[in-house]
């Protein structure tokens, strides 16, 4: 079975419609056919400043959504970053490869740091992507299934992939990005010209799936579209419109060509009130799980520390090669 990896952040507490289209709902599509490691990242979580007591229980809380979404611990590995000092270990010896003016390439980065200040931002937050190579390949990872936005880092992680390799011989598996066409980027629903995220301009853009429904409800009502009427899809002429589309064609599994018949001669209006009641539909159980997981946190933490075991002996493995091939000398 060919090997996947993937991880998502703790910091946000309830995730996004974008994080979900964009790599949740393929986590749980692989965990059939692929040998599945997913993660929550912790340590990513910390190169912004963080409150600790918040970062914990966000951590479960991102851990109980993954079970929600359909996870399941006896298909995959499901584990927390933190619990596998492994990610720390390797990121130094990839730290240590990686070119400064590489790191300082990296837009993710440089949009962060810009937002905080170039004096607030961390080193820890410089050096992020290079952590994220070593998450995927601690685990030789044969694809890393993310969202458009992470596609730099999954090239950065192949790049050093093949530097190591080149240099001390085959070690690391050189990993592709797992991005589906259609829901690679979904979009701000107030904004379809930018991506939806935590940090948009207005809630009203951001579909948080543990908002009370009701609220999802009313997002997806007041939606930007055009002044035109016709229900087409078209990302360059109708970009809310089409993101509307595939929103509800990726919840429903409803082809876009039958959408746009089914919706032909109808109004914007008829659309988003379909549309509201499919997202209403998906959230309402997603988020009574995700608290059934939350009620019992002792079963979750018991469910996450065998999730570490299983990943340390993978990770534990690469990262002796590597010490090996570097030429640290084995303690006796
Ligand atoms: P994070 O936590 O920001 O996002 C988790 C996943 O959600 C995807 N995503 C989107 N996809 C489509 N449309 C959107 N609007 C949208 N917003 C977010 C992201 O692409 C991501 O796949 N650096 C990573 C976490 C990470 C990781 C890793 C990922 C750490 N180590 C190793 C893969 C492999 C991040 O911050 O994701």
């Amino acid at each position: 079975r060919p090997r996947v990896l993937s991880g998502i952040q703790p910091t946000a507490g309830s995730f996004h419609l974008g994080n979900y289209l964009g790599a949740v709902r393929q986590w749980v599509a692989l965990q059939e056919t692929h040998d599945a490691f997913y993660m929550v990242v912790d340590l990513h979580a910390i190169t912004v400043p963080q409150d600790p007591a918040e970062l914990r229980a966000n951590t479960r809380l991102a851990a109980a959504q993954l079970l929600a979404a359909g996870l399941d611990p006896e298909r995959c590995t499901l584990f927390v970053q933190s619990h596998v000092p492994e990610h720390a270990q390797l990121a130094w010896v990839m730290n240590c490869l990686t070119g400064f003016g590489e790191a300082s390439r990296m837009t993710q980065f440089k949009d962060k740091s810009a937002k905080q200040g170039a004096d607030r931002a961390s080193v820890g937050l410089f050096t992020y992507p290079v952590l994220q190579v070593a998450d995927i390949l601690l685990y030789q990872a044969n694809q890393v299934p993310v969202g458009e936005d992470q596609r730099q880092h999954i090239e950065l992680t192949r790049d050093l992939a093949e530097r190591f390799n080149g240099r001390f011989g085959q070690t690391f598996t050189v990993p592709e990005a797992y991005i589906l066409r259609e829901t690679a980027k979904i979009y701000d629903l107030q904004d379809p010209a930018v991506k939806m995220s935590k940090s948009a301009s207005t809630p009203k853009g951001l579909i948080n799936l543990l908002d009370e429904p009701r609220t999802t409800a009313k997002k997806v009502k007041s939606a930007v579209t055009d002044t035109d009427t016709v229900i087409r899809y078209d990302t360059e002429q109708k970009p809310g419109v089409s993101n509307l589309l595939t929103i509800y064609s990726t919840l429903t599994g409803t082809g876009i060509p039958e959408l746009e018949q089914k919706y032909a001669g109808k109004g914007y209006g008829a659309l988003k009130t379909d549309l509201a009641e499919v997202m209403v539909d998906f959230v309402t159980p997603f988020k009574e799980r995700t608290q059934q997981y939350l009620d019992d946190p002792e079963t979750l933490d018991s469910l996450l520390a065998k999730g570490a075991e299983k990943a340390r002996a993978v990770a534990a493995e690469t990262l002796a090669q590597t010490y090996d091939k570097v030429g640290f000398l084995p303690a006796k």
